[in-house]
């Protein structure tokens, strides 16, 4: 086993991805995610409880301040942040995400500014903030260490971080192994993320919840989903809808990190 965490997370993290020949036969195109999931929805966001990562990302925001959200999608990471903050910078590496979070931003009279790539690459070009959130977007990121680094550069007071306990999609393997004989690598994703935090020197705090579970409706959106994050055809849809059906919704671990940021 490696030694150092962040090794240990890019090993983790290239056994979570599928081999690229699933990838590349798929029949639908699948490289990018549908915006309208991510979608920033204030009336669900009122029923949920406040979690770690928004109680640590207030704590840390000046009145107006400025929020910096890598990987916003549809900005679901920071518009709950819109009461205290003052302006807020998405980075995205999807342009449909990025015009669904300027829309939601218009709607709610939010001061946004939007920068589309790739962090850490587009790191250079994108202004510092008081807080930087980064909420599930780094699941696959092979070097942790500069995603961390350059998040930790942007932001004066606070990083804050939000993952799943564990990597996404891995409660499909039954279906990957059927469809095509394969699986994804679980990993303690939060665990492996402190330690690599920790090991550029950061004094990480955590905390963990345990969100309901929330029962789902299987629509044919839902199942046309699920279709393309398996690489696989519609023929698929029986045996993907009859798995989704047979599933009890589980809860849901969320483990949010937060360090001084140093910009
Ligand atoms: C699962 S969504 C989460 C969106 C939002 N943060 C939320 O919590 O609802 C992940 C988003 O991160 C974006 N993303 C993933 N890796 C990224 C990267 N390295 N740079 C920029 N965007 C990234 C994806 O395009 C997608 O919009």
């Amino acid at each position: 086993m490696a030694e150092r965490a962040a090794d240990r997370w890019r090993e983790a993290a290239s056994k979570w991805l599928l081999p690229q020949s699933i990838i590349d036969a798929a029949p639908e195109p699948q490289a990018t995610l549908d915006p309208e999931m991510f979608r920033y929805k204030p009336d669900l966001d009122a029923t949920m409880p406040v979690r770690p990562s928004r109680r640590a990302a207030l704590a840390a925001l000046p009145e107006g301040g400025s929020v910096l959200d890598v990987g916003c999608g549809g900005g679901a990471s920071s518009f709950g942040l819109r009461s205290r903050a003052g302006f807020i910078i998405g980075v995205d590496r999807q342009p449909d995400m990025l015009l669904v979070f300027e829309e939601t931003a218009q709607q709610f009279g939010v001061k946004v500014r939007t920068f589309l790539g790739a962090w850490p690459d587009v790191a250079e070009v994108v202004p510092v903030a008081d807080v930087a959130v980064c909420h599930h977007a780094f699941y696959a990121a092979e070097d942790l260490e500069a995603h961390v680094r350059a998040l930790t550069d942007h932001a004066r007071e606070r990083v804050v971080l939000e993952m799943s306990a564990h990597p996404p999609l891995v409660a499909l393997n039954p279906l990957l192994e059927k469809l095509h004989g394969t699986s994804r690598r679980d990993w303690p994703v939060a665990d492996l993320a402190q330690e690599v935090v920790t090991e550029l020197g950061y004094a990480v705090q955590r905390e963990d919840v345990e969100l309901e579970p929330r029962p789902r409706e299987v629509t044919p959106d839902w199942v046309g989903f699920v279709r393309r994050r398996l690489y696989v055809g519609p023929e698929a849809d029986p045996v993907i809808e009859e798995f989704l059906r047979s599933q009890t919704p589980q809860p849901q671990q969320v483990v949010a990190l937060w360090w001084p940021g140093t910009a």
